[in-house]
């Protein structure tokens, strides 16, 4: 990403230089909705960013500008609250925050843009929360640790995008290291970097370009789902507080207490966390295909059992595991849409790419768009 827009943008609308911020998307190799569930997730931060031009006003105001939109906003710093304008909210959001914890907020000019594409599962928006809490941080002097501007960014998701999220997108953004992922004790929030490298293999990214409506209102669902399970079995175990806490066997003695969707539900969560361990385990030993094979598991598993999967996120991951030169693939983020992650040999990454370009337009009459991605640093000065 080239910041040379957004400068010249914020320079025209504002008179002054910048500071300037990058905030990275990010991928997850394995471990999808377990993070609301107290368990492991092992995403890492790419290169697919979003970029910010800040400065302090003297007006007590907060006066944004959305490059890729190409539209403004303004509010001022009194009036701080949830607004209409549903991408201002994503940065109010961490504003509001800030407030909370006590710092007095400031007037700030900002432009931002970038090329995480939106609604594809690679976390523009806690990207735009991390990077504009980095901003606040510098401006408002305040001694905030990278933890703290995470669960702000998670924060101002909840309270002001009204998703409830868990925390592994803020997490990967912010703390991403350039070639490693990150595996990460939700609970705990203890985490291990992981060098990244694939050897003949390399990641490339499948966007779907499709968000189903359901997405929102379905992610909730599952939380309260998983919550109901936990419930369930807290009355043979108080120790129990999360599916994190809940072994297979544990679930397979109770089966019949449970909702049937309930149980399929909290099947998937625990198989899936023993599924990051395996996977962390099977990088260590640069096995590629053990990791591959179970991210193949981790996607049979969303689209059955835990259904968030989608015609056009399965067509992409059935063609990934007929091809023999994809090793891994599945869906990736809250689901209903966006993008597939694929491990392919490097060597076959442009014929797979065509191949899956081909097939796709010719089933959903949509083109769908490729990403080879690089593992990147998290958010920081530019
Ligand atoms: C979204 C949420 C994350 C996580 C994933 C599913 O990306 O923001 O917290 O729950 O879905 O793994």
């Amino acid at each position: 990403m080239n910041s040379d827009q957004i400068i010249k943008k914020f320079e025209k609308l504002f008179k002054k230089k910048p500071l300037l911020i990058r905030s990275p998307g990010r991928i997850n190799l394995i471990g999808e909705h377990t993070d609301y569930n107290d368990g492991f997730v092992f995403p890492a931060a790419i290169n697919k960013e979003i970029h910010f031009a800040v400065a302090e006003n003297n007006v007590d105001m907060f006066r944004f500008y959305a490059l890729d939109l190409q539209e403004s906003f303004e509010l001022k710093i009194e009036d701080l609250a949830r607004t209409e304008t549903s991408w201002a909210n994503y940065l109010l959001g961490v504003a509001a925050q800030f407030k909370k914890a006590g710092y007095e907020l400031t007037g700030i000019d900002c432009v931002f843009g970038g090329d995480i594409p939106l609604g594809a599962g690679l976390s523009s928006s806690a990207a735009i929360e991390n990077g504009f809490a980095f901003a606040l941080k510098e401006f408002l002097n305040a001694p905030v640790t990278k933890i703290q501007m995470i669960k702000m960014a998670q924060k101002a998701e909840h309270e002001y995008a009204g998703v409830m999220c868990g925390i592994m997108d803020q997490f990967a953004s912010m703390t991403g290291k350039k070639d490693h992922a990150i595996k990460l004790d939700c609970r705990s929030l203890d985490y291990e970097y992981a060098n990244i490298d694939l050897k003949d293999y390399g990641i490339l990214l499948c966007n779907t370009n499709v968000k189903h409506e359901l997405a929102s209102s379905a992610y909730n669902t599952r939380r309260q789902e998983c919550e109901t399970g936990v419930k369930i079995l807290q009355k043979y175990d108080k120790k129990i507080t999360a599916l994190r806490d809940v072994s297979l066997q544990l679930l397979e003695q109770h089966h019949d207490e449970f909702d049937p969707t309930v149980y399929k539900r909290c099947e998937f969560v625990v198989k899936e966390n023993w599924r990051v361990e395996e996977a962390f385990s099977a990088l260590a030993k640069n096995d590629i295909k053990a990791l591959g094979a179970l991210m193949f598991k981790s996607h049979e598993g969303l689209r059955d059992d835990y259904d968030v999967s989608c015609k056009e996120l399965d067509l992409l991951f059935d063609m990934a595991k007929k091809s023999e030169d994809v090793v891994g693939a599945r869906m990736m983020g809250g689901g209903f849409g966006g993008c597939t992650i694929n491990i392919v040999k490097k060597e076959k990454m442009s014929s797979f790419s065509e191949e899956i370009i081909k097939e796709y337009s010719k089933f959903t009459g949509m083109e769908p768009e490729i990403y080879t991605v690089n593992i990147t640093d998290g958010t920081g000065l530019i």
